[in-house]
C-alpha cells in the first residue's frame, strides 16, 4: 500500500470514512492531519455504526496505530468524550491512539467567537459547524494559540488561558454575549489534561521513524478539496488545507515520502453550509438524492444540499491534489434514476469555461453545461466485481474517470465493508 493520502475531492461528506475503513486493513498507521471535530466520518462495521470526529478511523481495527497530527485542532473535551464513547462500545483505546504535542487546542471561547462571527455575517454567513474551528486556526496563525504541549505545564497553561479568556470576554461583551469563566475552563481543561497525558507525544519524530521502518501509513483527510482554505470556494470554506499538501504540513512527513494520493468522490455531489454549488438541484430530484442517499450531516444533522456530479470540480481536484486514483462512492444511490446528468463545463457570463473561478460571486453565476446519461435502473448493491455492475453503470463510471483524468480504483455500492469493488 505504501504511504497514501486519502482526500475528499468535492465539498466533504464523500464517504471517506468508509473508504479509509476498507483501506485500513492493509495499513499499520492511520493519521489525521487537519481539521478538528467539525469532521464526521461514518463507518459501518457489521450491524454497528460509528461516527468519528477526531479519532482516526483506524481505531475500529485492532492492532493499528492512530495518530492525531500537529495540523489538527483538538478540542480536548470532545476528544475525551469520543474516547469514552468508543470504550463504552468495547473499542480498545489505549496505546493505539496518540496526539501530537504540537497540535493546537480548541477552547469554549473559540466556539463563542465562531457563533458571534456567524451571527454578525447575517446573510453572508458561512454555515460553519460552530465547533470553533475557524477561530482556533486564526489563533494558531496569529501566534496566540495554546497547544497540546501546554497542557503538560499547568502553571504556564493557566497564565496563557487567563489572558485569552480576558481578551475574548471583551469581544463577547461588545456583542452582548455572556462572558466566559476562566476558572471553570481552567479547572475543566486541567482535569482533562491529566486524563489525556498518556496520549500526548512527539508524533513527528515517531511518524518519521515508522515511515523509515517501512510501515504502511494512511493519511486520513477531513472535509474536501472545495472546502480547502486556499483552493476552495473562499470564504465559504473551512480553515485548514484539506488537500493532499496538508498531509505534509500537518504531520511532518516530507512531500517526497508520499507514494500515492487517492481522491474520494460521490457519484453525485453534496454540500453542507453556504456557498456556491453550480450543480445543486432545488427540485424533487435533489430531494430524492437526499432521501435515497441519507444526506444529513454526520456532525450537525443538517440536510445536505444535493446535485449532479461536477467534472469541473473533480478535474480541479485531480490537479491540486495530484490524485493518482479515484474512489467513487454511493453509486447505488443512482440505481433507480432513468436519466443522470454530469456537468462537463460551466457557462460564465455567456462564455464556456472548464476551470473553477477564484471569485465566489463568479462561481455563483456559473451555469452547468450538462451531458446526459441513461440510468441503469437496476441494483448495484450486490456487485463485488466491476464486471458484475450493469453495463450502463460501468459506462457512467468510466466516463467520470475519463472526464476527471484519474484512474478509477474503488467503487462503493453501500455503507458496509463488503459493499466495495476494487478494480
Ligand atoms: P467549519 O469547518 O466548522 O468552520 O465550517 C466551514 C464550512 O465547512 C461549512 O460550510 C461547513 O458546513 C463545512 N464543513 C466543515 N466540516 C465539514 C465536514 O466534515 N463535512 C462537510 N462539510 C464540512
Amino acid at each position: 500500500m505504501a504511504t497514501t493520502v486519502l482526500v475528499g475531492a468535492q465539498w466533504g461528506d464523500e464517504g471517506k470514512g468508509k473508504i479509509i475503513d476498507v483501506l485500513t486493513e492493509q495499513a499499520d498507521v492511520v493519521v489525521r492531519y487537519q481539521g478538528g471535530n467539525n469532521a464526521g466520518h461514518t463507518v459501518e462495521v457489521g450491524t454497528e455504526k460509528y461516527v468519528l470526529h477526531l479519532v482516526p478511523s483506524g481505531i475500529l481495527y485492532p492492532g493499528k496505530l492512530n495518530i492525531i497530527g500537529n495540523g489538527v485542532v483538538v478540542d480536548p473535551a470532545a476528544l475525551l468524550e469520543e474516547i469514552n464513547h468508543l470504550q463504552s462500545r468495547r473499542i480498545a483505546v489505549n496505546g493505539n491512539l496518540l496526539v501530537s504535542n504540537r497540535a493546537h487546542l480548541v477552547f469554549p471561547y473559540h466556539r463563542l467567537l465562531d457563533s458571534i462571527r456567524e451571527e454578525q455575517k447575517g446573510k453572508r454567513k458561512i454555515g460553519t459547524t460552530k465547533r470553533g474551528i475557524g477561530p482556533a486556526y486564526a489563533d494558531k496563525v496569529a501566534r496566540t494559540g495554546l497547544r497540546v504541549v501546554d497542557l503538560l505545564t499547568p502553571e504556564k497553561f493557566s497564565e496563557k488561558l487567563r489572558r485569552k479568556v480576558r481578551e475574548t470576554n471583551e469581544i463577547a461583551r461588545a456583542f452582548g454575549a455572556r462572558p466566559l469563566s476562566f476558572k471553570t475552563i481552567n479547572g475543566e481543561y486541567l482535569a482533562i489534561a491529566r486524563k489525556l497525558k498518556p496520549f500526548i507525544t512527539d508524533t513527528i519524530k515517531l511518524l518519521n521513524r515508522l515511515e523509515r521502518d517501512g510501515k504502511q501509513i494512511l493519511f486520513e483527510g477531513a472535509q474536501g478539496t472545495m472546502l480547502d482554505i486556499d483552493f476552495g470556494t473562499y470564504p465559504f470554506v473551512t480553515s485548514s488545507n484539506t488537500t493532499a499538501g496538508g498531509a505534509c504540513a500537518g504531520t511532518g512527513i516530507p512531500p517526497h515520502r508520499i507514494d500515492k494520493v487517492i481522491g474520494v468522490m460521490k457519484a453525485y455531489t453534496t454540500r453542507v453550509g453556504e456557498g456556491p454549488f453550480p450543480t445543486e438541484l432545488h427540485d424533487d430530484q435533489g430531494s430524492q438524492l437526499r432521501e435515497t442517499g441519507r444526506e444529513f450531516g454526520a456532525t450537525t444533522g443538517r440536510p445536505r444540499r444535493c446535485g449532479w456530479f461536477d467534472a469541473v470540480v473533480s478535474r480541479y481536484s485531480v490537479m491540486v491534489n495530484g490524485l493518482d486514483e479515484l474512489a467513487v462512492t454511493k453509486l447505488d444511490v443512482l440505481d433507480t434514476l432513468p436519466k443522470i446528468k454530469v456537468c462537463v463545463a460551466y457557462k460564465l457570463d455567456g462564455k464556456v469555461t472548464d476551470t473553477v473561478p477564484a471569485d465566489v460571486d463568479a462561481m455563483q453565476r456559473c451555469v452547468p453545461v450538462y451531458q446526459e446519461f441513461d440510468g441503469w435502473q437496476a441494483s448495484t448493491k450486490e456487485a463485488r466485481e466491476f464486471s458484475e455492475l450493469p453495463k450502463k453503470a460501468r459506462a457512467y463510471l468510466q466516463k467520470l474517470a475519463q472526464l476527471t483524468g484519474a484512474k478509477l480504483a474503488i467503487v462503493s455500492v453501500g455503507a458496509r465493508r463488503e459493499e466495495t469493488i476494487f478494480l
